[in-house]
């Protein structure tokens, strides 16, 4: 380890634990290749995540389903070599984690042990906490996922706003505590009312992070391509954009190929 490395004071579980107890909110932003994550643990991203997402802003799949475990581990890889401070955790894709826990398990040891992360991902409330009991148990953070859950796309049938009705949120409710129970170190709630994610967040210990799920959680998470204006025709309420890299690379790409067509590009001091 060089000097510099080790002058690094790298995020654990444990910071983020404290940073809710003291007030702190944590940011996390999802990546998925080494450039990006670079610059984002540099700027002092507290937390990146590598989400499934991969399969839609990535690979252009119209759902998270298709994305696989190798795939996962090649993003992941890639992040892990670029980020000296932030906490990183991966995604368990769809069909890595579902059959039975042991599946669970072996899946998060390939993360662990393949790509370097420093923990796990995965979608569901009470069905996944036998799995979350055995990943945790040896010795992998799990970070919990619930309100809308891309991976059950098929059984909502839509992407609308989940937990509106009492009902629901109470079904919410008893699933966040049964997910710190079974050893979650944070949780992440998707597109819910904030009074739910308010809630929620006061009910647990565990650092809750919102993605349309209000001001009152933890910390906040959203999608890279989404924060930096890359996607154009998304445009849920809960996203605020920093950039709108979207126009500015067409921009910049048309002005690239007028320069080449007009003879501009090269000129006498870009060649040899
Ligand atoms: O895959 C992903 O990007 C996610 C975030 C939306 C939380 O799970």
């Amino acid at each position: 380890m060089s000097i510099k490395q080790s002058e690094i004071k790298r995020i654990t579980t444990n910071t983020l634990q404290s940073m809710k107890q003291h007030g702190e909110k944590i940011s996390m932003l999802t990546a998925y290749d080494f450039s990006m994550a670079g610059i984002f643990d540099e700027a002092g991203i507290d937390v990146i995540l590598v989400g499934d997402s991969a399969s839609n802003v990535m690979a252009g799949h119209e759902t998270t389903l298709p994305i696989t475990l190798d795939q996962m581990i090649y993003h992941a890889q890639s992040v892990i070599r670029a980020c000296q401070r932030c906490l990183v955790i991966v995604d368990l894709p769809f069909g890595s984690y579902q059959g039975n826990s042991k599946e669970a398990l072996n899946s998060s040891i390939r993360i662990m042990k393949e790509a370097g992360a420093h923990g796990i991902k995965l979608e569901g409330g009470e069905e996944v906490c036998e799995s979350i009991k055995r990943i945790t148990g040896a010795g992998v953070p799990v970070m919990g996922h619930l309100g809308l859950t891309p991976q059950s796309i098929y059984k909502f049938g839509t992407y609308a706003v989940r937990a509106k009705e009492e009902e629901e949120a109470e079904i919410l409710l008893h699933n966040a505590r049964a997910l710190e129970n079974a050893g979650c170190f944070s949780l992440v709630l998707e597109k819910i009312p904030a009074s739910l994610g308010a809630e929620v967040s006061a009910q647990l210990k565990i650092p809750v992070i919102g993605i349309g799920a209000g001001m009152h959680v933890d910390g906040q998470v959203l999608v890279m391509h989404d924060m930096l204006g890359l996607t154009k025709d998304f445009s849920p309420r809960f996203l605020r954009r920093y950039l709108n890299l979207h126009e500015e690379i067409t921009g910049a790409t048309k002005k690239y190929i007028q320069d080449i067509k007009s003879k501009d590009f090269p000129n006498e001091s870009e060649q040899y």
